[in-house]
């Protein structure tokens, strides 16, 4: 979900739906905000898109006031109606809240304020909170102290923003988990302040903002500033700090999508990753890995933990870490992690990859490595997000910021900084693949370069994927390295086009799958590099010639100039060549470009896929 709150001189209703906009890829089956004026408080609220919400305000004006909150959903409890959208208000209407997580003793606490003479007619678990605000304060008298008595009461993960009649030069939120950031403006003299999900919201306003750190609350103030303080009221240190993007980069800059803008950045995004890693002398500098040298020497496993798209960045990681470390490694979903008791100790290397740092699964899976004694390494591309600050060490991506749900630039450099760890991981511990690695760190500072070639590309494949609109089915077919990417380009397709794509392992497909080719049933296959390995070439190839041989449509993805696959090609996209385990880089982009243009060929919202959020802070 998406969280922002405005006090200033401005328009708080205007300041805060810019900002849901600005959050709307955190959720969007709902939206709603609050704004205090005149002595009291009106609120607004719609399922749907933030659309729906500014067309109600349209006809249903609220009146005008400085101080508002508002709130962009990814349902949990309740589903996506108008009664269960943020705010919540209390019974007197003079109390609204806004909430990111899971309340998990709502249903404890809702009984209690029942018993209490107080009617619930939500079925979130959001709503027990603007009742126990409202509570808290008309004994204490004080917002933020109501805040901390009501977090004290909460079980579970809750992000809170709310505001109360009575104190109209205020706005309060409560951090637990889920992120919050404050930004500071100058507005009128009086200052304005900003609570939000994430910078994006108000980096049209200011570029100065505040961390909050993990069980605190804020408190903004008209005239006064922002003072945050624990749970219990003990003050806490704040750190101030700039924000080194500024808000052309959340826009689409005359693309019809984010998405097509965010596939076009990609050779921005993995030179940027790139700079200032390999030094002239052909060796990495991972400065900002500050685990120690001695102890990566010492690391006898490692293990990945993602989800989603990254999940599949850790699958390619892993081929690359045990292929040029001979460290054994191993890439394991977030949410499965550790629930399955994993064997975890201080010479375990953990590795969490997330584009946004944020993803709950990702971070309860790296909290039960670090309280198993393991290191933890992020690779994260928001800075100062929750799971960087919770490791020991991190590798930003330097992707910029990602909109559009479906991953595709935060994908390809998150490949590069997994590339970056595995050959410093090589390079500290002097593997015998000492050569090998010199090479491969030059060949990886050309990957720029490839990418831009592959984008050059790819009207054929546009076109193609305009002439199968009407396909339900559609397969996915690698090995080694290709595998990931054959799993990469069905979710793609899966969470944009809404159609049935799976991928597999080419060898598997005697063993099950193969059941599944009929007659012109699409078959996209990456195919790995004639040299190199060239028994992988050639088992494909075979793998090609026995799908078409069912009648299989097959879509090749190969390197330039590999003439063996081009008798089996129904459709050939052809892809720079590349050492064996940096194809990932440039096999991934058609599959992108593919299901991007099959998304739109349906009617489908590109950045905006049915039932998803780019940003999951629940379990
Ligand atoms: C969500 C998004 C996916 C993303 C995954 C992991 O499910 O819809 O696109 O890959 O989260 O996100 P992260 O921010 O941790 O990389």
């Amino acid at each position: 979900c998406g969280i922002v709150g405005y006090v200033g001189g401005q328009s708080a209703l205007e300041v805060v739906l810019a900002g849901l906009q600005r959050l709307e890829y955190r959720g969007y089956d709902s939206a709603g905000a609050a704004v205090l004026a005149d002595g009291g408080l009106a609120a607004a609220k719609k399922a749907g898109k933030l659309a729906n919400l500014q067309k109600e305000l349209a006809e249903r004006p609220l009146p005008a006031g400085n101080t508002g909150i508002g709130h962009t959903r990814w349902a949990t409890h309740g589903g996506p109606t108008d009664a269960n959208a943020h705010p919540h208000l209390d019974n007197a209407g003079r109390v609204a809240v806004v909430h990111n997580g899971i309340i998990e003793n709502f249903a404890v606490l809702r009984a209690e304020l029942t018993d209490r003479g107080h009617e619930l007619t939500s079925e979130t678990d959001t709503e027990v909170v603007g009742h126990l605000l409202a509570e808290s304060f008309s004994s204490c008298g004080d917002l933020a102290e109501a805040m901390r008595q009501t977090c004290r009461l909460l079980e579970g993960a809750f992000t809170l923003v709310a505001v109360h009649a009575d104190d109209p030069d205020a706005v309060v939120g409560a951090r637990r988990n889920s992120p919050l950031v404050v930004g500071v403006g100058e507005g009128d003299g009086d200052g304005e302040y900003f609570l939000a999900s994430d910078v994006a919201a108000f980096i049209a306003h200011t570029r100065e903002a505040i961390e909050l750190g993990q069980d605190q609350v804020v408190e903004l103030r008209r005239g006064a500033g922002v003072t945050v303080t624990d749970f219990d009221g003990a003050p806490a240190d704040v750190r101030t700090y700039h924000v080194d993007w500024d808000a052309s980069a959340a826009e689409k800059g005359g693309y019809d999508y984010f998405m097509l803008k965010e596939i076009a950045e990609q050779p921005k995004a993995v030179a940027d990753t790139l700079l200032g890693r390999i030094d002239r002398a052909g060796e990495l500098t991972l400065d900002e890995v500050r685990i120690p040298d001695s102890v990566l020497r010492e690391v006898d496993k490692v293990v990945i933990v993602a989800c989603g798209t990254a999940y599949h960045a850790g699958m390619i990681a892993k081929y690359a870490i045990e292929h040029w470390t001979r460290i054994p490694c191993e890439t394991e979903l977030a949410s499965e992690f550790r629930y399955r008791d994993p064997i975890l100790d201080s010479r375990t290397l953990v590795i969490a990859v997330s584009q946004s740092g944020e993803t709950m699964d990702t971070l309860m899976a790296l909290r039960h490595a670090r309280e198993q004694g393991a290191r933890v390494l992020a690779i994260c591309n928001t800075n100062g997000s929750t799971i960087p600050r919770e490791s020991d060490a991190v590798l930003y991506t330097h992707a910029g910021p990602e909109v559009a749900v479906a991953s595709t630039k935060a994908f390809l450099t998150q490949l590069v900084a997994c590339y970056l760890v595995a050959l410093y991981l090589g390079q500290v511990r002097g593997t015998k693949w000492g050569d090998e690695i010199g090479e491969l760190v030059r060949e990886l500072s050309e990957a720029s370069a490839w990418v831009e070639d592959v984008l050059g590309t790819m009207e054929p494949v546009r076109e193609l994927a305009r002439g199968l609109a009407d396909r339900n089915t559609v397969l996915f077919l690698g090995r080694h390295v290709g595998f990931p990417v054959a799993l990469e380009g069905a979710l793609k397709l899966k969470e944009l086009a809404y159609m049935h794509a799976e991928g597999f392992a080419a060898g598997e497909l005697k063993h099950g799958p193969i059941a599944l080719i009929e007659e012109g049933v699409p078959v996209v296959v990456v195919v790995p590099s004639p040299r190199g390995r060239s028994v992988l070439h050639d088992k494909i190839v075979s793998n090609i010639q026995e799908i078409r041989a069912r009648g299989a449509l097959t879509i090749v993805v190969a390197e330039r100039g590999d003439t063996a696959v081009v008798p089996y090609a129904d459709h050939l996209v052809e892809v720079p060549e590349t050492p064996t385990l940096l194809q990932p880089l440039v096999a991934t982009v058609p599959l992108q470009v593919f299901a991007c243009e099959l998304a739109t060929a349906r009617g489908n919202e590109v950045d905006q896929p049915r039932n998803l959020a780019k940003s999951v802070t629940v379990e």
